[in-house]
Formats: structure tokens, C-alpha cells, sequence
């Protein structure tokens, strides 16, 4: 049973490896009693009164909580903060009752004095091991109740010296795993955009002593693209403190008589052993709970992408020629970026006029799609909804419709402003726009971008007294025209992006079908980028073209290496394929068809991180399927030692043999016990040298 209620009032939580309990205390609050390894016996677990003498210290900062409540005696960071109309500003709650149902318990905690109650959602996913945390607030009273902060969840971890990796990076450098050990006082990880961000992920990864394939490692992800805020609070009683939620910054809900506010959902998970476990078992839940259908089943086509190729230039012309070439190498969906629609020829102009440049393409984007369409393949477009350009017919004719303070100038980034979600006449005319281009074309495929954070965030039509739930409202408000678009065109394909890797979140993934992590798309960069992503999301949403190289600015790396790169996650092809040899084109043939052959593996399969090139000095991941294995190592350059390396698989058969395939060529043939002890030598050496492996095993 995932569910089980104690007589004395301890709740415990238990999935396949984990288990999360905690009780009602003797004050009728609840206190946290334990997170890890799963214990089945709840006898025990004994609720016994929490003893602690009065002095300078609270009980309720000593005490491990499960919803702390600002103002009561608590000097931590807490985890809700309220204003009552009469200016009391705290929340003195006491355990009122619990239900369970589908396997979700909620505990309703109820005011002493005043008619607000708390909801506290506990959804246990026992199969992949993740407690879902949510809560819900509902003023039952007749007077405005301001929220001022309100978590999804609060946890704890006992102890000191916990070690932290998050993902922490910017623009072009996106998910570079940091780790740090946290020391007294706050660790926060947080964006104050508007949406996601580059520089810190809404997620954690919490270990002492864990590597790949060991150790207890504590994680969670929050399902929110707006501002949040991860609170990590190493408190001087033994216990690091866990908060995460919206972000409390410039944060404010007007609860008003009868209504609610629901938060976005915490995961939670727990591995036993080592990150290995972790990311596999963030993929599955990935898959079985949070990922859109019908996609979630479906492996991702391999596509190509024409902003590398192209940039703003895009025309009738040039887009055929890609797509006939693209069509000889195997793509299976061609997607034009940016640059197709309104005077868009640079970025200074044109988002939001939503129409087909009619000098790019005389003849709209029909020639596009009859040309896709004869050779069996699908058409994408790019678009970025929210925002527009002070250069566009769409600014021109609705000035007021950006976020803006009356008093001042409105800051410009990357030359645009961002509209006003909140309005429900600009959620209709984006819902229109995209609408009316997804009917009259034959469209399979949008990406939406975003390129700039949010300012001067004030609404024409808001209340002031509103101002500050903007930020929430937003991210609402983009959700809510996803999903309508989602509703009028269920088969459409979403991608989300936010200059790279900016919105990848475990919220845009309830609505999108793929992640851009990066538009850093250097391989060997991209090679540290793809494993950090590969943490705490799934291989099967991580795009990854092929580009260009040694022009531009970028280095020169042999086609064969920029492939293995990208055969790593979800195949994408951005290479100006006008400018390709013969010999290169036949290459990108061979590759993708092998891709498409070993793509289940990859988008649905196992993944194992083997080494990583600062640790290792080589880079090698592994996909397998419960059978078989394709594995791919990388190299940036040879040193004295750095040629021959051994990587030891995982998750073979021990008994089985196995032919080992090194591009296509039998090598040798081991038994699975010798692969996972011995390891399987590679060699490789030159500059930026790669292989991949296929392990078969004998029938
Ligand atoms: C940023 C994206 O991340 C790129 O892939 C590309 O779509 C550009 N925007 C287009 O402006």
C-alpha cells in the first residue's frame, strides 16, 4: 500500500524504493519525521511529543515541519505568509482532517481564528518512486486574504553537509552541473524572468555521498515556467530545510470570499543508489505522468532546422532547395525558424505580425508544404508568441498591449517588448493568430520561443492592487493558450524553447512535446550541456542538431563526431545542406538512417552516464533497452594516456555474450559479466574522436 495512516496520527508514504512520513504532533501541527530508504513498519514510527524548553530558540525552528507558517514564532525561512484585512499576518493553523483517493492523501489544516484553510496534496507515484506535493489555499471567509508566499512544499533532510548540484549557467552555456556543499544560512536557486531561465534550473539534486551507481540521492523538480524560488536553509538544528515554490519576489494573490489558489506540483524523488537510478526513474515518471499525448509514445522524427542554415534569410527558393536536400539525407519533418513572417529580416522588427512575408513567399507557404508532402515528410514553423516589436504593425495598432508603467519608457530586449498576457484580448488574438496559421497550412510542428525576461511588469488594465500576481498570471496565461491551442489542434507537435535551454521545466513539459536545451550547438560544448540536462529530464525531449562548423565563429570538429553528439537525444539535422559535399551528404545518410534504427533505444530506452571528460577523460553514454545496448564515446583530444579507455556498461545480462560493434564492424564478442567488470576497451586517437558501439547479444 503506497498510503498508511498510523492510530497515532503518523502518515507514511511509501513507493518502490523511498518512503516520506510524518505526523500530527501533540500541537495538532505537522512535524516531518523521516524521507529515504523504504521502512514498511509504521508502528515505527512513534509520535512522541516534541519536547523543547522555551528560550531564545523557537520550537518551530528546531522542529522539522511540514508547512511553516511566517510570523509564529518561526525565524526560518517559511513556507506560506498571509495578511488578514485586519493586518494579523500570520497563519496559526491546527491538523483538521485528512482523505485519500487514487492514491493521493490531503490533509486539510484549518485557521484558529480566521476561515482560511490549507489543502496539502501528497500524490504518490509508488512505480518511479516521486511524492507529488501541491497545496491548495481557499479563503472560506468574506474578506480579502492577501497571499504573500506560498510553496508547493516544504521537506527536510537531517543533518548537515549536504551536497548540492544544480544546473546553473546562461545564455549559450546552459545546464552546467555545478555542485556545492551547503554550509549554514540560505542556498537559493531562483529566476526573477518571468519564466525559467539559464541560470538556475527549478530543481535539486541533494547527496552526501553518491556517485553514479551509489549512494542516497534526494531530488526535486518543480512544474512551474514562471518566477520560482528553491530554498535550501542549512538551520543550525540539524536539519537542512526545503522549500520550493512561485517565487515569493514582487509576489502577491488577492484571495478573495470563496476562492482558491493552487500551486504547481513538487517532485520529489529518492534513489537508493546514485544518480544513475535517479534521471531513469525521472524519465519513466516523465513518460507515464507528465508527458502530453499522443506524443509521449511516439519517438520523436528526426527533423531539420533551418535557422543555422538560413538565419532571418529565408525565402521560397532557398527553403525548397533545403528541403529537397534534407529530404535525401531521411528527415522526417522540415522546420523554418525565424524570419517568415511580417518584416521580419533581422531581429529588430516584425514578432507579432503572425502573416507570411508575401516578398519571402510570393505564393504563402503552400510550394513548402506540396514539396514536404510529395516526399512524405512534415512541415514546422517557428513562432514567438509572446512577445513583439516596437517595429510591428502589431505594436503600431495596440501599444497598450505590453506589460508597461504609464510613467516610464519601456526597457527593450533583444529589441522587443513582452505582451500582456494577463488581457484576455491579447490571450485571443495570439490564440487566433496561431489558429488561423496552424488551419491554413498544413502545419505539424510549432516551436515557440522566447527571448527576453519580463519588466516594468504593470497591466493597462489591472487594478494596482493586482500589479504584484502578475508574474503568476503570466505563466497562467501562456499555459492556457497552449492548451487551447493544444485543444483546437490535439495533433500538432510543441516545442518549447526560450533562447535555448530557458524553459525547460517539468511545467512546459505537462504542455510540450520537446525541449531546445541550448543554442549552443558547438559538439563538444554540447556534449557537457546534454549530460547535465540528462539529470532530471528525459533523453526522449532533448533536441540536438547537427551544425555547421568552422565557420561563424565555431570550431571545426569532423561531421562524424558533430553526429554522435546528436544522435545522443533527439536527432535534428541544422547544417546548410546547400553547402554539403557529396561525400558528407552520404555520411548524414547513413547516420540517419542508423539513427532511425537505434532511435527507441535512445528516446525510450535506459540511459547510463559511464564517463565524463573532465573526470574521465573521455566522455561515454549508454542507451539500452533491457537488451540490447548502442553506446557512444567521445574524445577532445589525445594525451600521453588519453587513447585506449575501458568503459564498463550497465544493465546487461551477466551470462549473455554479447557482440560488440564498433560502427557496424564485428570486434570481439564478451560475456555481459565481463563488460560490466572488465569494461570494453575503446580507442580513440585524434582530435575529436568518437565511436559508437552496439552490444548485441547472441541468440
Ligand atoms: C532563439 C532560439 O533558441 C534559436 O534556436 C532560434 O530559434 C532563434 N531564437 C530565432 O530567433
Amino acid at each position: 500500500m503506497a498510503i498508511l495512516i498510523g492510530e497515532n496520527n503518523v502518515f507514511l508514504l511509501n513507493t518502490k524504493n523511498g518512503s516520506y512520513s510524518f505526523c500530527v504532533d501533540q500541537e495538532g501541527l505537522l512535524r516531518h519525521l523521516y524521507w529515504g530508504s523504504r521502512i514498511d513498519a509504521i508502528e515505527d514510527f512513534k509520535n512522541e511529543p516534541f519536547v523543547w524548553e522555551q528560550g531564545f530558540h523557537s520550537i518551530y525552528d528546531v522542529k522539522r515541519e511540514e508547512c511553516s507558517s511566517f510570523g509564529t514564532m518561526r525565524f526560518k525561512e517559511t513556507s506560506f505568509k498571509v495578511a488578514y484585512a485586519d493586518g494579523t499576518r500570520d497563519f496559526r493553523y491546527r491538523y483538521v482532517k485528512h482523505t485519500i483517493e487514487n492514491d493521493e492523501l490531503t490533509v486539510l489544516l484549518e485557521d484558529t481564528a480566521f476561515p482560511l484553510q490549507m489543502y496539502l496534496h501528497y500524490k504518490v507515484h509508488e512505480d518511479v518512486d516521486i511524492i507529488e506535493k501541491r497545496r491548495t489555499v481557499k479563503n472560506c471567509g468574506n474578506e480579502v486574504v492577501s497571499v504573500e508566499r506560498l510553496h508547493s512544499g516544504e521537506c527536510s533532510l537531517p543533518g548537515a553537509g549536504w551536497n548540492l548540484k544544480n544546473f546553473n549557467g546562461m545564455w549559450n552555456s546552459d545546464f552546467d552541473a555545478y555542485e556545492q556543499k551547503i554550509m549554514g544560512g540560505k542556498t537559493v536557486l531562483e529566476s526573477l524572468r518571468g519564466a525559467t531561465g539559464h541560470v538556475a534550473n527549478p530543481s535539486f539534486i541533494l547527496y552526501q555521498n553518491a556517485g553514479e551507481t551509489y549512494g542516497e540521492v534526494y531530488y526535486g523538480a518543480l512544474a512551474w515556467s514562471g518566477n520560482f524560488k528553491i530554498v535550501l536553509e542549512q538551520t543550525p538544528y540539524a536539519y537542512l530545510n526545503i522549500l520550493a515554490g512561485i517565487n515569493d519576489t514582487d509576489f502577491e494573490w488577492r484571495l478573495t470570499a470563496g476562492a482558491t489558489l493552487e500551486t504547481p506540483a513538487l517532485y520529489l524523488g529518492y534513489s537508493p543508489d546514485g544518480f544513475d537510478r535517479m534521471s531513469n526513474a525521472m524519465a519513466e515518471f516523465s513518460r507515464r505522468y507528465v508527458m502530453p499525448q499522443p506524443m509521449a509514445d511516439q519517438p520523436l522524427s528526426v527533423l531539420y532546422n533551418s535557422w543555422e542554415a538560413t538565419y532571418f534569410d529565408v525565402n521560397e527558393q532557398a527553403q525548397l532547395q533545403l528541403i529537397e536536400k534534407a529530404a535525401q539525407i531521411g528527415v522526417e519533418l522540415f522546420v523554418m525558424d525565424d524570419g517568415w513572417f511580417g518584416q521580419r529580416h533581422n531581429d529588430h522588427a516584425g514578432l507579432g505580425d503572425w502573416h507570411v512575408n508575401a516578398a519571402k513567399f510570393p505564393n504563402g507557404l503552400a510550394p513548402l508544404t506540396q514539396k514536404l508532402q510529395s516526399y512524405g515528410m512534415q512541415f514546422g514553423l517557428w513562432i514567438e508568441p509572446e512577445m513583439v516589436n516596437r517595429d510591428s504593425d502589431l505594436y503600431r495598432a495596440h501599444p497598450d498591449w505590453i506589460y508597461h508603467y504609464a510613467s516610464r519608457p519601456v526597457m527593450e530586449g533583444r529589441y522587443q517588448y513582452m505582451l500582456d498576457l494577463t488581457r484576455r484580448d491579447v490571450q485571443q488574438y495570439l490564440i487566433g493568430e496561431i489558429d488561423r496559421l496552424l488551419t491554413e497550412n498544413d502545419i505539424s510542428y510549432i516551436k515557440w520561443d522566447m527571448n527576453r525576461g519580463m519588466s516594468e511588469v504593470a497591466s493597462a488594465l489591472l487594478d494596482r492592487s493586482e500589479s504584484k500576481s502578475i508574474w503568476y498570471r503570466h505563466t497562467k496565461a501562456f499555459y492556457h493558450i497552449i492548451q487551447s491551442l493544444k485543444a483546437l489542434h490535439p495533433k500538432v507537435e510543441w516545442e518549447a524553447c526560450a533562447s535555448g535551454g530557458g524553459r525547460v521545466d517539468y511545467g512546459a513539459m505537462h504542455y510540450f512535446d520537446e525541449f531546445w536545451p541550448s543554442d549552443n550547438t558547438d559538439p563538444l560544448d554540447r556534449l557537457s550541456i546534454q549530460e547535465g540536462y540528462s539529470y532530471l529530464y528525459p533523453i526522449k525531449y532533448m533536441r540536438a542538431w547537427v551544425t555547421d562548423s568552422g565557420s561563424n565563429g565555431k570550431r571545426a570538429m569532423p561531421l562524424l563526431f558533430r553526429l554522435h553528439g546528436s544522435m545522443c537525444g533527439a536527432l535534428g539535422i541544422g547544417l546548410n545542406l546547400n553547402e554539403r559535399t557529396e561525400e558528407e551528404m552520404e555520411l548524414l545518410k547513413k547516420y540517419v538512417s542508423l539513427y532511425k534504427e537505434i532511435r527507441p533505444m535512445i528516446q525510450f530506452g535506459q540511459l547510463h552516464r559511464l564517463a565524463s571528460l573532465p573526470v574521465d577523460g573521455v566522455q561515454a553514454v549508454q542507451y539500452e533497452n533491457g537488451k540490447e545496448s548502442v553506446l557512444f564515446a567521445f574524445l577532445d583530444h589525445p594525451s600521453r594516456w588519453r587513447t585506449v579507455f575501458s568503459v564498463r556498461p550497465r544493465g546487461l545480462d551477466a551470462k549473455t555474450c554479447y557482440r560488440v560493434e564498433i560502427e557496424g564492424q564485428l570486434q570481439q564478442k564478451y560475456s555481459g559479466a565481463f563488460l560490466m567488470n572488465s569494461g570494453l576497451p575503446i580507442s580513440l586517437n585524434h582530435d575529436y574522436a568518437s565511436c559508437m558501439v552496439r552490444l548485441l547479444p547472441e541468440s
